[in-house]
C-alpha cells in the first residue's frame, strides 16, 4: 500500500492568468492498494496519471485499487484535478521504478492538465510562477509568505474548467494585456515581499474574471464585501466558482461577518479560512 498526500491549489490569483499559483492547506489523501481485480474507472485522473508514468517507464501497470480521503472541493477552482494528477504521477513513479525527476513529472502533469499554474504548486507547494516556453514548463517557486491567510469561499454548485474557459474571448485589447502584465507583476512582487498594501492595487484583472463572473452569481457582491471587510485582495480562484480573499494573518472579524453575508448570496456558500502550504505532493 502506498499513500500520497496532495494539497489544494489556487491559480491565476486575479491577474496572473495561467501562470500564478499557490498551494493551500487543504488536502486529499490517496491510497494505492494492490488488488486482484483491475481498477474499473480507466478515466479516473489519478489512474490515468499513474498509467502514463508506467507507459513512459515501459512497464505494465499492476492491478491496483485507489481509495481517496477527499478534502479538496471538486470542480470548484481549487486544483482538484491537478491534485489527482500529481498524486497519480508521484505514486506511478515509485511503483513503476521509473525514477523520473520532479521536473519530468511536472512536464507530464502539465501535458495532462493543459496548463501549469495548478500543477506546479500541487507538486512543489508554496507560491509559484510558471510559464510554457517552447513546450517546456519554466517555473519559479518560493515559500509562501507566513503573514497572510486565505478565506476560501465556494458555493454548492460546480463549474467545469472547460465551461469557464469557453466564455473567454479569442482576442484581447492591447491595453488590457498591458494592464494585466502590470498587475500580475505587482502581484508577484507583493507575494514575495509579503506586502499587503501592494496587493490591494495588484489583484485587478481584465483578462478573465469579467467574462466568468456571469457563471458565478454574486461574484461582485462577495468581492465588494470582502474589500469592505479589509481583504488585501480578492479574486476568482482558478476558473471558479471559488472566490478567495487574502487577509492579514492577524486580521479578526472577517470570517464571522463574511459568513453572515454569504447567507444572503444564492448558492449555499461555504467559507474556510486556511493558510498557504509549503508542502508539495508527497508519499506518507
Ligand atoms: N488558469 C486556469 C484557468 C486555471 O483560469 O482556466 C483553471 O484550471
Amino acid at each position: 500500500m502506498m499513500e500520497v498526500v496532495v494539497k489544494a491549489t489556487t491559480a491565476n490569483l486575479g491577474p496572473g492568468f495561467d501562470c500564478l499559483g499557490l498551494a493551500l492547506d487543504i488536502e486529499n489523501r490517496v491510497r494505492f492498494i494492490k488488488s486482484h481485480k483491475d481498477f474499473s474507472d480507466k478515466n479516473n485522473m489519478i489512474y490515468m496519471a499513474a498509467k502514463k508514468v508506467f507507459d513512459i517507464a515501459g512497464k505494465n501497470m499492476p492491478m491496483i485499487d485507489i481509495e481517496q480521503q477527499v478534502g479538496i472541493p471538486v470542480c470548484r477552482g481549487l486544483g482538484s484535478s491537478a491534485a489527482c494528477i500529481a498524486a497519480g504521477c508521484i505514486a506511478g513513479n515509485i511503483m513503476s521504478g521509473a525514477n523520473l525527476s520532479i521536473d519530468e513529472l511536472i512536464e507530464i502533469g502539465t501535458e495532462i492538465e493543459g496548463h501549469p499554474d495548478n500543477i506546479v504548486p500541487a507538486f512543489l507547494g508554496g507560491f509559484t510562477v510558471s510559464s510554457m516556453d517552447e513546450g517546456k514548463v519554466v517555473y519559479y517557486r518560493r515559500e509562501a509568505y507566513e503573514g497572510f491567510k486565505y478565506a476560501v469561499m465556494y458555493p454548492e454548485y460546480t463549474l467545469p474548467t472547460s465551461q469557464a474557459r469557453g466564455v473567454l474571448p479569442k482576442e484581447i485589447a492591447f491595453g488590457d494585456g498591458v494592464f494585466n502584465v502590470g498587475k500580475a507583476s505587482l502581484f508577484t512582487a507583493a507575494m514575495i515581499a509579503g506586502d499587503g498594501e501592494l496587493l490591494k492595487y495588484a489583484c485587478k484583472d481584465k483578462l478573465h474574471q469579467r467574462y466568468r463572473k456571469s457563471l458565478v452569481p454574486g461574484f461582485d457582491e462577495i468581492v465588494d464585501k470582502a474589500q469592505s471587510l479589509g481583504a488585501l485582495a480578492s479574486f476568482l480562484s482558478g476558473a471558479g466558482p471559488t472566490i478567495i480573499a487574502i487577509l492579514s494573518k492577524d486580521e479578526k472579524g472577517f470570517e464571522i461577518a463574511m459568513r453572515e453575508h454569504l447567507k444572503s448570496v444564492k448558492g449555499n456558500w461555504t467559507l474556510k479560512v486556511v493558510r498557504a502550504s509549503n508542502e508539495g505532493a508527497k508519499i506518507l
